[in-house]
């Protein structure tokens, strides 16, 4: 052997490799700098507005890979700093955006000791300790949302691939040939198709669309005027398209839209799909976990029959980005729709091995910080957030009519929508210049909200109304937050009304 050639190997140096002492210094830096953040985080913007170019310029974007590396203390120290005066924080009190959660400490720091064990929670072998508490958490979600703990699950990226998920489950076990190996052009199969609201998020048009079944196999429910699914609608249109030789394979009840939080009829879902031989799927994404909240809604407590359930952790349960989770109630849908035995996996098939149960192979411990949040709170602590979400949503609705210039739309769960309306304009409010004119009041005055750096909020389509909405998956929100609220925005919208007006309405 020419040994010559290879003996710098014996005391290999390997340029990413870091001294123990150097680890310490970095993390115990970075960890100050993460504490000092979260515990002066009412001093910060909610939002930073600066434009793409001046940002790219920040970033060097333009710079081409760097040959060499650099002090990776003085590039922490920049991009830490860069990332803290230039972000928009969802962990800021005032952040009521979208449905992105404040994200729990506790969340943190397992991420952080996720990647330090930096287990493959693909496969038993491979990740025994992370795997069962992987399992342990899916069913403890289960348990938090009254759904039979004995149900299959998986912990995935979000709501959109848990739904995907749920959807490929019942796709498979719906089919009427085995769509795995012939595939969609099977002569054998009807076209399936799917039934949801038009409320629905749109991970059902791309799960259609992604899998194959093209997005006009979903058929859209007219819903009612409280946003809820109309089954009278669901239960004409499934009729006529058995008729006509379709196959409906299954209907997605929405638990909490992406809206506006309406709750379809779940417990009528359920009947209609269980008389029907459909397969009952909830996305629970944002309003799954408020089941572990008695009394909050009759309808939301059906999720419980569903065949299917999409949750989101990363929303509800307060964990970093990224986590969801899909459960189904048959645990073998899931080995069903994704399971393969490759020659090259030495695995114990008794165990559960993850990448069989979903759509990944290797997979991170996106778990621990699931578990670990769940065992510092306890369902108790889930439900006093949960709940307390949901009563500051419902202050506000409240307090609204208090403000002769705001007017008050919808209020579900955490989620409250609502716009401003000039008191003058109140009685020509639907005619279709006036129309046009609040939409684009309300548009500019979102604009203006999130270049305040104050609150930052979202919108809503209510029928034609271009809607503020607020929604709370934020435990640092507190009541003198959703006291302010109101008064920022009846003031920034009289500033507004009295630009634009002459010039829309003249
Ligand atoms: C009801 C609903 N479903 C699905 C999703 C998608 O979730 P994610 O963004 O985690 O993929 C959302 C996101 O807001 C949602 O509100």
């Amino acid at each position: 052997m020419e040994n010559e050639k290879y003996k710098d190997l014996f005391n290999r140096t390997a340029p990413l490799d870091m001294s123990a002492e150097q680890f310490k210094k970095l993390g115990y830096s970075l960890v100050d700098k993460a504490s000092e953040f979260l515990s002066s985080i009412r001093d910060y913007p909610v939002a930073v507005a600066k434009d793409v170019k001046e940002l790219k310029k920040m970033l060097d974007s333009s710079a081409s890979l760097p040959a060499e590396g650099a002090d990776i203390g003085e590039v922490l120290n920049l991009v830490t700093g860069q990332l803290l005066n230039n972000s928009l924080f969802n962990a800021h009190p005032r952040f009521w955006g979208y449905i992105s959660a404040s994200a729990a400490p506790i969340g943190i720091l397992g991420d952080m000791f996720a990647a330090v064990i930096n287990p493959n929670v693909g496969a038993y072998k491979l990740s025994p300790v992370a795997t069962e508490i992987e399992t342990q958490s899916v069913k403890w979600i289960a348990e938090l949302i009254s759904y039979p703990s004995d149900c299959g699950g998986i912990l995935v990226s979000g709501g959109n691939m848990a739904n995907f998920i749920c959807y490929l489950a019942a796709r498979t076990e719906m089919a009427d040939w085995n769509i795995r190996q012939e595939g969609l052009v099977s002569d054998k199969g009807k076209r399936l198709l799917a039934y949801a609201s038009g409320e629905t998020h749109t991970w059902l048009q791309k799960a259609a669309d992604l899998f194959g079944q093209g997005t006009n196999s979903i058929r859209w429910v007219e819903t009612d005027d409280n946003q809820q699914m109309d089954m009278n609608n669901l239960k004409k249109q499934v009729r006529e398209d058995i008729s006509s030789g379709f196959k409906p394979f299954m209907v997605v009840g929405t638990g909490g839209s992406v809206s506006t939080g309406a709750i379809d009829p779940l417990h009528e879902i359920s009947d209609f799909c269980k008389e029907n031989n459909l397969w009952f799927h909830v996305d629970g994404a944002y309003g799954g976990f408020a089941a572990a909240v008695p009394g909050i809604s009759k309808d939301l407590t059906g999720l419980s029959k569903a065949d299917s359930v999409a949750v989101d952790p990363h929303k509800w349960l307060y964990n970093p980005l990224e986590v969801g989770c899909a459960l189904v109630r048959d645990p073998n849908h899931l080995t069903d729709a994704f399971s393969y035995h490759p020659s090259y996996y030495n695995f114990d098939e008794d165990q559960i091995n993850y990448f069989e149960r979903g759509m990944q192979n290797s997979r991170g411990f996106k778990a621990l910080k699931v578990w670990l949040a769940i065992k510092q709170v306890g369902k108790k602590g889930y439900q006093k957030m949960i709940q307390d979400d949901i009563r500051l949503a419902e202050y506000l609705f409240l307090d609204l009519t208090n403000y002769p210039n705001l007017q008050r739309l919808t209020n579900n769960l955490s989620i409250t929508t609502f716009r401003y309306l000039p008191d003058d304009l109140k009685d020509s409010q639907s005619e279709e210049k006036i129309a046009k004119y609040l939409n684009e009041l309300n548009q500019q005055l979102l604009e203006e909200i999130e270049k305040s750096g104050e609150i930052f909020l979202s919108v809503a389509m209510i029928g034609d109304i271009h809607a503020l909405r607020i929604c709370i998956v934020n435990f640092r929100t507190s009541l003198e937050d959703m006291i302010a609220l109101p008064k920022i925005i009846s003031q920034m919208g009289d500033g507004i009304d009295s630009e634009l007006r002459t010039k829309f309405l003249g």
